[in-house]
Order: structure tokens, then sequence, then C-alpha cells
């Protein structure tokens, strides 16, 4: 897939796909996106209380892929679900794109969401019987600064940058699970946002489509976006410039990845007769 436009880096500075080890700061680009301190996130259910998250800390820089990985239960959505303003913490501070969470009411809560974050999940949540186009349109008619023609045009630009100009017109039940999580990106990357969010988006692709996803998050980190990755697949660390590892709600490994690798090429060594 070649089709997603570059756009200029932050800062003007190529990002590159590596971070630098800790020390050589002069690469990265300064400006933090996501800063977490001491997160913790409490449940309770019936009597118990389960510690989903336990004292989290870690920042984000405009240009990162980070991946979140851990097992099942670790609290990688939990964790996810906060950074994307889906929930609140427990105590702990988050601070996004420089202002603190904590001191937002819900509405600015939820343009915040709208405006600066696009999400992909699992289970691509589209609209069902609904075209991929106006999947993608839903976010921008929330929008009132984006009118009728500015909307359509964004969306067709977000599926071309997708690879799905051909299939506007196709209902969420016409399409693949690639094509439909394709359609969930364009969706996720309409507003522009300045950080993109999977929770598992490859969790329910076969090899070669989750390698084309994959392919195609690296692209858009080319292109200068931050992107926060959770899967439970340490496969999938190898393709993104930092990894983070959970075990019962805290961080117990966070590193660059110094070995980065391309989903296209390992697409391209993917047995033929694999799919
Ligand atoms: N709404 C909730 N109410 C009560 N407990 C919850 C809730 N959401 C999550 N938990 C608990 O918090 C812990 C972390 O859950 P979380 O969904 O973040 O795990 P995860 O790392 O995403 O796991 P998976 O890989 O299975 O998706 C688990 O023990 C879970 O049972
Ligand atoms: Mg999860």
């Amino acid at each position: 897939m070649e089709t997603v436009k570059m756009k200029p880096a932050p800062s003007g500075e190529a990002v590159g796909d590596g971070i630098p080890a800790s020390g050589g700061k002069a690469r990265l680009p300064e400006k933090k996106i996501i800063e977490v301190e001491n997160l913790r996130r409490d449940f309770y259910v019936g009597d118990e209380i389960v510690h989903a998250l336990r004292g989290i800390s870690f920042d984000i820089r405009e240009g990162e892929f980070v991946t979140i990985m851990g097992s099942s239960g670790s609290g990688k959505s939990t964790l996810l679900n906060i950074l994307g303003c889906l929930d609140t913490p427990s105590s702990g501070e988050y601070r996004l794109d420089g202002i603190p969470v904590r001191s937002m009411d819900k509405n600015r809560r939820a343009e915040i969401r709208n405006r600066k974050i696009g999400f992909v999940f699992q289970s691509y949540n589209l609209l069902p019987k609904t075209t991929a186009l106006e999947n993608v349109e839903l976010p921008l008619l929330y929008n009132p600064a984006v009118g009728t023609e500015e909307r359509r045009k964004r969306s067709l630009e977000a599926l071309q940058k997708v690879g799905l100009a051909d299939r506007v017109q196709h209902r969420s039940n016409q399409m693949s699970g690639g094509q439909q999580q394709r359609v969930a990106i364009a969706r996720a990357l309409v507003n522009d946002p300045v950080l993109i969010l999977a929770d598992e988006a490859t969790g329910n692709l076969d090899t070669r489509t989750s390698y084309e996803i994959l392919s195609l998050f690296q692209e858009l980190h080319r292109a200068g976006r931050t992107i926060v990755f959770v899967t439970h697949n340490p496969e999938l660390a190898r393709f993104s410039s930092r990894n983070i590892v959970l075990r019962d709600g805290h961080v117990i490994q966070d590193s660059p990845n110094r070995d980065l690798r391309s989903a296209k090429d390992a697409l391209l060594a993917l047995p033929k007769d694999e799919d």
C-alpha cells in the first residue's frame, strides 16, 4: 500500500522509525503528547476491588509509535481507554497535549476525544449496513466547522489513503475484515487527530492482513503520526519504535526497539500459500 500521503514530520525533523537510546535525545521531537503520572484505576465489583492499574507513569512524545504489550488482564485496555478519554483514572495525573484531563468537564473531554484522538478497535466498530464513506464521515458530523462538501472530500481522501478508493460505496457487511479495519483507520484519521490509539487492531485478522494493516500504521508513523498500539502478541512489538510492557497493572518494561522491522518486508517474505 503506497497510498498514504506523506505529512511533514513534526518540527520539520525526520522522525525516523527508531527512537534513540536514553541519553541520545538529539533526534527526539520535544513535544510531549501524553504524560501520565502514577495512574491508578480500581474497579469495584460486588465486595471486591480490582486494581487494574497500580501506578503507571510514562511520557509519549509526538511522532512515537509505541506498542503496549502484556498478557490478558494486565491492564492494557484500561490504560488505553484512559489515554483516549473514554474513562477516568481513580487517581494520578494525565496530561494530553499539555492539558490536565482531570480539569476538563465531560463535554470538553468528548470534544477532545473527537478532535484529537482517532480510535481503532479489534472489532472495527463500524455502523452495520452503512457505506464505507458514511462510516468515515461520522466523526465529522460532530464538527460544526466542517460543511457537507468538505466532509465528503476529506472522507474520500481518508479512504484513498488506506487504499479503499474503489470501495467507498460498499456497506460494512460487503467488505472483508481487513477492508473493514481499513475503513476504521480512515475514520480514525479523518479528523486529523494528534494521536491514534489502537486496541488489538489486528486481533481478528489473518497473518497477511495483519501485516497489511501494520504496514499502514508504519506509513502513518513515517508521516509523523503518534500511535499507541495495544496488543498481547509480542511478535507485533517488532514493528513499532518503543515497547511498554504491563504486568498486573504495573509497567515492567519500557524500551526502544533497536531492530525495527518493516511490515511491508514481512508481508513480502510470507510464503505464497500462507493465505
Ligand atoms: N469495567 C470493569 N469492571 C471491573 N473490572 C474490570 C473492568 N474492566 C477491566 N476490569 C479488570 O481489570 C483488569 C484489566 O483489564 P483489561 O481489560 O485492561 O486487560 P487487558 O490487558 O486489556 O486484557 P486483554 O488482553 O484480555 O484484552 C482485569 O482484571 C479486568 O477483569
Ligand atoms: Mg484488552
